[in-house]
């Protein structure tokens, strides 16, 4: 799920078990990629649904449909509603252009470069009801250079989201975590 679709495509690479690919907007970079990938996608446009909660039947009617173990959300979150958090609960992944809880919502980038903090990073984390609040699975810190601009920054950051998600998504697959609480507890 997602736009530019930068994961995924890293994702796929990987060699990460990507059974479908859902987009909230048409005609986004996403979509080809999974194309060029033999993967099934489907545009779900929120705007065609009465409510939050009617999309997110249909949603969930798509991750049965294809059987999916887990959700890999990027630039997404916004438009799940409770009741798929609830029904794919520790399941459903986010990956965040800053180190949680600082810079939560949209523009971290900005936000970070805004504040002036020396460092920011990436948060891979579970979705829960709250916006970027769910348990913290791994984080990567990235300096921000004197000389930094968004776009700078950015492409640092997407560097590390791109490494980081795939490796917290395959260590899922081989179940070499789990969430107690708030904690994710790595296995040796
Ligand atoms: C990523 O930067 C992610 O941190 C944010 O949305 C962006 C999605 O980028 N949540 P892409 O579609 O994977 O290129």
């Amino acid at each position: 799920m997602g736009g530019a679709g930068s994961n995924l495509a890293a994702l796929l690479e990987r060699g990460v078990g990507v059974e479908l690919v859902v987009s909230h907007r048409a005609g986004v970079g996403a979509l080809a990629i999974a194309r060029a990938h033999r993967v099934p996608a489907a545009v779900l446009l929120p705007s065609r649904y009465p409510s939050r909660e009617a999309y997110g039947e249909a949603l969930r009617q798509a991750f049965d449909d294809a059987a999916i173990d887990a959700v890999a959300m990027a630039g997404f979150l916004r438009w799940l509603d409770a009741e798929t958090v609830q029904a794919y609960r520790g399941r459903i992944f986010n990956v965040h252009p800053s180190l949680l809880p600082a810079f939560p919502g949209l523009h971290a980038i900005r936000q970070a470069l805004a504040y002036g903090v020396r460092w920011t990073g990436v948060t891979v984390h579970l979705v829960d009801e709250g916006q970027d609040t769910g348990p913290v699975v791994a984080q990567e810190p990235v300096p921000v250079e004197p000389a930094d601009t968004e776009e700078s920054l950015a492409a640092r950051i997407h560097a590390v989201e791109h490494r980081l998600y795939g490796d917290v998504l395959q260590a899922f697959e081989r179940q070499r975590f789990f969430v107690s609480g708030r904690r994710a507890i790595w296995r040796p």
